[in-house]
């Protein structure tokens, strides 16, 4: 896999040459391309040294544009990385303009472009560049993390860099067929985000699901080998590469989308938020303001997970609960009565869990519980679908279990 590594002009780029070592451990070959003020960071000796080429770093150079033009070198990548990724370079990836070698890379390449956030929490904040964050994610740039936590301007929230290592694992998990992992050769079928329930024409039901936790968790099972089925409600979020979306409305439609792939699932992870109830009578006109009938009947929508963990011969079913009161009991209860394997339980509402990008999870199963803290859902992804392959593998036997490739935080 080919990777061009942009690295740009944040502190974080000291973690740079530790990000080179980990793609390279996964098998990447790593072109850097640094802008002028990440040299203020980080060395081009240390650079060139872990990553074995040497570093690009401007447009004008004859002798590297001889050897590999920038429009080679955007051709010649799999995957285009910013890691880490100022506001400045997002700001200039949203305007279109290529003053430099990075952005000209950004603008010539077909090939998934994924940027990794590093700023002080103010700036990431800052409306200008949250709405720089929306316009890059509609045109199917991933933005991984950034992660909460204390700053090197001394202050704590949302704006480091996420960890390497888990850079390093997504963006690997961005292309396909890297042949290893603790999924090879298994099928995990994924259903994500809200549904929509129309009420008439122009009005629907829905929740606040952003999706955000079920795509994190198909990339996360795609990054350990698994070929990965996504039924995904409306979100507003890019494709993942090399993942199978099928992109539904309803939960009716979410309901026969999953049982469409179900034959072929080893794993079964319902993230979807999926309506309940659903309005029992649709008129094919808008329902005007003076109609005297103000109450709507609801309808029960199938239970997708439900339907699934009692197939005859179900894959491992895995569940989520979302709640917003008595998390445990109320999961726990859900993992028996729905008969799954697991449930991966979350506390919701009160600027919680919903349209965010951290959250904690507590996951439970018979006689087992493991929780882990507070972190970026791409981070508990990653060690959800850890724990899920190890369960797997617990229940179904061992005998055909791949070696594990251990995508953690320490080396
Ligand atoms: N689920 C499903 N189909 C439904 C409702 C829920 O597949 N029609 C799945 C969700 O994807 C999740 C789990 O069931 O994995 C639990 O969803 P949740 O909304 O927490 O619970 P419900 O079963 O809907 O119960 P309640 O709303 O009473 O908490």
């Amino acid at each position: 896999m080919n990777i061009v590594l942009g690295i740009t002009g944040g502190i974080a780029a000291y973690k740079a040459p530790d990000l080179v070592r980990r793609l390279r451990e996964r098998g990447a070959d790593v072109q850097i391309v640094m802008t002028a003020s990440a040299a203020e960071f980080v060395t081009e000796t240390a650079l060139q040294a872990v990553s074995g080429r040497p570093i690009r770093s401007n447009l004008w150079d004859k002798e590297a544009e001889a050897a590999m033009s920038h429009i080679e070198l955007a051709r010649w990548a799999d995957v285009v990385l910013i890691a880490p990724a100022t506001a400045e370079v997002m700001a200039r990836i949203v305007s279109g303009g290529a003053p430099d070698l990075l952005t000209t890379i950004c603008l010539a390449t077909e090939a998934p472009i994924a940027l990794a956030p590093a700023m002080n929490h103010v700036m990431w904040s800052n409306p200008a560049t949250q709405s720089n964050r929306e316009v890059l994610e509609q045109r199917g740039i991933h933005i991984l993390g950034p992660a909460v936590g204390s700053q090197a301007c001394g202050e704590t929230g949302a704006g480091r860099m996420l960890d390497p290592d888990t850079i390093a694992a997504t963006v690997c998990g961005l292309s396909v067929g890297k042949g290893e992992g603790a999924l090879v050769g298994k099928t995990v079928v994924i259903t994500a985000g809200p549904t929509r329930e129309a009420i008439d024409p122009v009005r629907y039901i829905t929740n606040r699901s952003s999706g955000k936790m079920g795509y994190a968790v198909a990339r996360a099972a795609a990054a350990q080998g698994a070929g990965v089925i996504l039924v995904s409600g409306p979100v507003n979020l890019p494709e993942p590469p090399g993942i199978d979306v099928h992109h539904v409305t309803t939960a009716a439609e979410m309901y026969e989308e999953a049982h469409r792939h179900i034959d072929k699932a080893d794993i079964f992870i319902a993230t979807a938020a999926v309506a309940d109830y659903r309005p029992a009578n649709v008129p094919e006109q808008k329902i005007k303001k003076n109609s005297e009938n103000t109450s709507i009947d609801l309808v029960p929508c199938p239970d997708i997970l439900a339907s699934v963990s009692t197939l005859e011969d179900p894959p491992f079913t895995v569940g989520f609960a979302a709640e917003t009161e008595n998390v445990e009991q109320y999961a726990r209860s859900k993992l028996e009565k729905k008969k799954l394997d697991m449930i991966v339980a979350n506390q919701v509402g009160h600027n919680r869990g919903f349209d965010r990008d951290d959250n904690q999870l507590s996951v439970l199963w018979k006689n087992g519980k493991k929780e882990f803290a507070e972190a970026t859902k791409i981070e508990l992804a990653r060690d959800l679908v850890e724990l899920v392959a190890e369960r797997f593998y617990a229940a179904r036997g061992a005998d055909t279990q791949p070696k594990l490739t251990i995508i953690s935080t320490s080396d």
